[in-house]
């Protein structure tokens, strides 16, 4: 039976890139709201020589992403899966950021585990904002509404972001918490998972040059103090991200899981120390 490897959030940007450093004798199954992204993806990665399927979901939606799993698992054996899509700040509001990020992750995670089994692994993007989330809002108890009770997830992560002064800033504060969330329920699902052989990590990437990077940047003069605090003064490059995506993701890397693996250009630890002028 094939291996198959599912990205959502793959039209574009690091899903995209990813796509491209996976072995070409496993079969992709691409998803995404959008149907004409998926199909120009398709187009770039099968004249690579990449085997690939679409199916358009809302990750949002638990009942899309259960239709996405039924036809990966017909394909053959998922053996990984990235969970890449996800909104930023200057997207959508605070509702629709934590619908899709923070539930859309819980919503992947949840439908994989059942459909996946020994050897497989669950990539879970997140963002290094999460790290930039008030310890005061990090409340582990309402991310454990996640999985039962949503709607009371979504309201308290909804309120905590709301709390943030002006539109642009409520719907960043619901980002960094969404992303928090990541951060959080990857860690939580690795030691569950565990017990099926199922490995789980996220991967926290700083500015990165893809449609939404360049969007923040353009909008957000925090991004740009960001770049400046990298080593080497710029964003990262989405095939830069796509190749450390698949090296975590792939099977050698069998004792990375429970973490976060931040890819941030040395942004954070920036702060930290002056630049010397070369
Ligand atoms: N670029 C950065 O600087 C940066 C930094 C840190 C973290 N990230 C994270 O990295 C991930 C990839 O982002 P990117 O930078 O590669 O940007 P991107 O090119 O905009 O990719 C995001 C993808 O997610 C898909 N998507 C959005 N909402 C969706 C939904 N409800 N259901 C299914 N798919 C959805 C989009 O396609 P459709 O619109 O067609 O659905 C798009 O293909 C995201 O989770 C993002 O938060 C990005």
């Amino acid at each position: 039976m094939a291996n198959v490897c599912v990205i959502t959030g793959g039209g574009s940007g690091m899903g995209l890139e990813t796509a491209r450093y996976i072995d070409k004798e496993v079969i992709l199954v691409l998803t995404g709201r959008t149907v004409s992204k998926l199909e120009h993806a398709k187009e770039i990665l099968e004249a690579e020589g990449h085997q690939v399927h679409l199916i358009a979901c809302d990750v949002s939606q638990r009942k899309d992403v259960h239709e996405v799993a039924v036809l990966a698992a017909s394909l053959g054996t998922i053996k990984t899966v990235i969970h890449a899509a996800g909104l930023s700040p200057t997207m959508a509001d605070p509702e629709q950021i934590i619908l899709v990020n923070a539930v859309g992750t819980k919503n992947v995670n949840m439908e994989f585990y059942k459909y996946m089994n020994d050897g497989g692994v669950i990539v879970d993007i997140a963002s290094s904002s999460a790290y930039e989330a008030p310890g005061i809002l990090v409340k582990h108890q309402i991310y454990e509404e996640a999985e039962y009770k949503e709607e009371a997830f979504i309201k308290h992560m909804t309120g905590e972001a709301k709390m943030a002064g002006n539109d642009y800033n409520k719907a960043g504060m619901a980002y960094v918490m969404s992303k928090n969330f990541v951060v959080w329920y990857a860690q939580k699902c690795a030691h569950e998972y565990a017990k099926k052989g199922i490995r789980v990590v996220s991967v926290s990437p700083g500015l990165i040059e893809t449609d939404m990077g360049n969007r923040e940047v353009e909008q957000s003069d925090f991004a740009k103090q960001m770049i400046e605090k990298t080593c080497a003064g710029r964003m990262g490059k989405a095939q830069e991200l796509g190749y450390a995506i698949a090296t975590i993701a792939d099977e050698r890397n069998g004792y990375l899981c429970g973490i976060d693996v931040l890819i941030d250009g040395g942004a954070s630890t920036g702060k930290k120390f002056k630049k010397v002028k070369g």
